[in-house]
């Protein structure tokens, strides 16, 4: 068992393949933290020193010794107000009206599984070797239980986190503070990154020390948003993608989060993570219970390519859709950049028809196929077709489309509303938005109120109606504003700290009804290009927009920062038009297609606008994708350089999870004239096999492709890329 309780030791052994992870009952019950990180073979009990030291706070029970004192006592489950002065992991208004929590071990169970939370996507068990503890905690003067769960996932080097909140006594409790885990480190040497961006260039990585005080990222906008991911990573300073202690921690949320990272004087640090607590509050009445979403951790000693590869394998293996695992998306055409949202049927047969000829295997219909939508203004809320512009209806152009020998894909913005819509004329009360204040727009739009059940029903009836018979393959889900004004008119005054909660909640329902009504559909995630893109929304979408910029040379650090947490598969990736649309760049076809193979790969442009140059590149490209794509998607990634700071040339790597397979980016940026010779060195290949370079008809062992290098090529152009394509040679 990955779990062990040595009851002598009152000791929580939690073990992986490479990691322990290690908390005890101490004195009084207050579960102390022990140690996470390479694994030992002992019991790490002996790490924790009891020392006075000074201006100390004591638990009562305590007496006269001084040495205890949740000051430097690291607690699995942080309480508020009774003497652990940094970041709560939960903090409640008791009924009493007193805020105090402080919480105590009172039992727990191991069993074999993985636990599920009800309401919320979590990672699935899907014949892992999961092992789960609940730890049972009380506060006995409040009436407040929190039963702490740990899921251990031991060949992926993997433990899950949440929370469950009880109200055990008779009166309503005001939860203010709910995260998902929270872990301490005896050092502070450690740095921290995180991912930062806004709409065009999401998840930025970031890299700096910790330092005393706290380090927060979060997000208040309704959304995980383009801000800042909802992770983080804690590193030794000396870590590199190949060495190093790295600890990463994800949260399957897609709502408003935060995650702290605070040091103090004793050379600890703490990181906490979950449910932000300036936008929530819960009524707990009760016997209710509230649970916080998952947190996913991983450890590795071998750098930041080891930690992704945990992550990457986990949400392959565990968190998308079962029936999407390994399974390619078909090469895509959408017609957002060539068409905006003024299209008619005959325009998209023309796109579709064109890009059939040059080997695209599926159409997607971008925004404006409904209501009233003729311009941005108006028609979110409405889901049937727009008979004007589509005189087949979405039945007679999906027949269209699939008669063409393609799949085909629609876009929906389910959770939002125009004012100028039948919805929001039939019910004005159906936003989120404050009675007598002016609700803020975006995009001239505002967010449904997913806290309702009679909204969710209602946009999933009509979803339902207007897509039963039609052959729909791909539904790609957007998300198109932040919320703000939070308030639903169904819920009493008390109640509205659960809205934002209560939305994710909604979200997450509308999200698995459809997908349980159309399970064969593949739902592709979207807000705003990359707005949304966590762990949350990969349960039900295997892949997310990676971002609404398309320029090839701003996905680099884009697709970069991504894949740290994220594997290539789940990022969609198109070939878009030139001068690109955001940012006036022109580069070569060939540069903008060695990116999108690196992600679920399509198009994004209006091929009949293509020259016959460009129009052989699209066929090649697409038969190289069928042929290298489940390798360049996804195999196991490694990042070769870094594009925050190496500026001259980027590269990348993909190798098959058998190693016989690997395709190679390299791009280089900025020419020069008579450089000197840049030689590669790849990772992860089978170092006593000889592989064959496909594009540069030669052969070289994987140990000297890793050991010695390969050498670029000299390129007499800026944002140039080459595609190298590696096969271990037959016998
Ligand atoms: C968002 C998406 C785009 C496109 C538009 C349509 O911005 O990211 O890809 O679908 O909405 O309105």
């Amino acid at each position: 068992m990955s779990i062990q309780y040595i009851s002598d030791k009152k000791l929580f052994l939690l073990n992986t393949k490479n990691t322990s992870y290690q908390f005890r009952v101490a004195e009084f019950g207050f579960l102390e933290h022990l140690y996470y990180g390479r694994k030992i073979p002992d019991s790490a009990d002996y790490l924790p020193v009891r020392l006075r030291h000074g201006f100390e706070a004591n638990p009562y029970e305590a007496e006269k010794d001084r040495t205890i004192s949740l000051d430097v006592l690291e607690q699995e489950y942080p309480g508020f107000g009774v003497s652990d002065f940094k970041t709560a992991a939960v903090r409640v208004q008791n009924g009493d009206g007193s805020d105090c929590i402080d919480l105590r071990y009172v039992s727990h169970k191991i069993y074999e599984g993985k636990y599920a939370i009800e309401g919320m996507p979590s990672l699935r068990e899907n014949n892992g070797d999961w092992t789960t503890l609940e730890v049972l905690m009380r506060d006995s003067s409040s009436q407040i239980e929190v039963t702490l769960v740990y899921g251990v996932l031991g060949k992926y080097d993997v433990i899950t986190r949440c929370a469950r909140i009880y109200n055990v006594g008779n009166k309503n409790v005001f939860v203010q503070r709910a995260h998902s885990v929270c872990v301490a480190f005896p050092t502070d040497k450690l740095d921290a990154i995180s991912f930062y961006g806004s709409w065009g260039h999401e998840r930025n990585m970031e890299r700096m020390p910790v330092r005393h005080g706290k380090y927060t990222i979060d997000s208040t906008r309704g959304i995980s948003s383009h801000y800042y991911n909802p992770s983080m990573i804690l590193c030794s300073q000396d870590a590199t993608e190949e060495q190093g202690d790295c600890y990463g921690i994800a949260l399957v949320y897609s709502g408003n989060f935060a995650m702290t990272v605070e040091v103090n004087d004793f050379k600890q640090t703490r990181i906490v993570a979950g449910v932000n607590p300036d936008t929530f509050c819960w009524r707990l009445a009760p016997k209710e219970h509230f649970c916080t979403p998952e947190a996913v951790m991983t450890y590795s000693y071998e750098g930041f390519t080891a930690m992704s590869h945990n992550f990457h394998r986990t949400i392959k293996y565990h968190l998308i859709p079962k029936q999407f695992i390994g399974k390619r998306c078909p090469v895509l055409i959408n017609n957002w950049e060539a068409t905006m949202i003024d299209f008619d049927e005959e325009q998209l047969m023309a796109i579709a028809e064109k890009a059939k000829t040059l080997g695209v295997e599926m159409f997607v219909m971008d925004d404006g196929w409904f209501g009233r939508r003729t311009d941005e203004y108006r028609g979110l809320g409405d889901w049937q077709c727009n008979w004007q512009k589509i005189p087949s209806g979405i039945a007679g152009l999906s027949k269209r489309i699939h008669s063409l020998g393609m799949k085909f894909g629609i876009w929906i913005e389910p959770e939002m509303v125009n004012e100028d819509s039948e919805l929001y004329e039939e019910h004005p009360d159906w936003c989120i938005r404050i009675p007598g204040r002016n609700p803020t727009r975006q995009r001239y739009q505002l967010v449904l109120d997913f806290t309702r059940d009679e909204v969710i029903d209602n946009i999933y009836n009509q979803l339902y109606e207007e897509f039963k018979d039609a052959e729909i393959d791909y539904i790609k889900w957007d998300m198109n504003r932040s919320m703000t004004e939070r308030f639903s008119t169904a819920l009493p005054a008390e109640r509205q700290g659960e809205v934002c909660h209560r939305y994710v909640l909604g979200f997450y329902k509308l999200m698995q009804r459809l997908t349980d009504a159309f399970p064969r559909v593949r739902l592709e995630g979207c807000c705003g290009g990359g707005g949304r893109f966590d762990m949350g929304v990969l349960y039900y979408a295997p892949q997310i927009w990676c971002s609404d910029d398309t320029d090839a040379i701003e996905r680099i650090p884009i697709q970069y920062g991504t894949s740290f947490i994220y594997p290539p598969f789940t990022m969609g990736s198109h070939v878009s038009e030139c001068p690109n649309q955001q940012t006036g760049r022109v580069v070569s076809i060939d540069t903008r297609a060695a990116l999108a193979y690196f992600g679920t790969f399509g198009y994004e442009l209006d091929p009949n606008r293509l020259t016959d140059e460009e129009q052989e590149a699209v066929c090649r490209q697409i038969d190289y994708y069928c042929r290298y794509g489940e390798v360049s998607a996804q195999g196991c990634y490694y990042r070769l350089t870094n594009p925050q700071t190496e500026k001259e040339y980027a590269a990348f790597l993909s190798v098959a999870e058998d190693q016989t397979k690997a395709v190679l980016c390299f791009i280089q940026q900025v020419s020069g004239a008579n450089k000197g010779i840049i030689y590669l060195k790849l990772r992860g290949l089978l170092e006593n096999e000889n592989y064959e370079i496909l594009e540069l008809g030669m052969t070289c062992s994987g140990a000297a492709l890793m050991y010695a290098g390969l050498p670029m090529p000299q390129i007499k152009a800026d944002n140039e890329a080459r595609v190298y394509t590696l096969c271990v040679m037959q016998e």
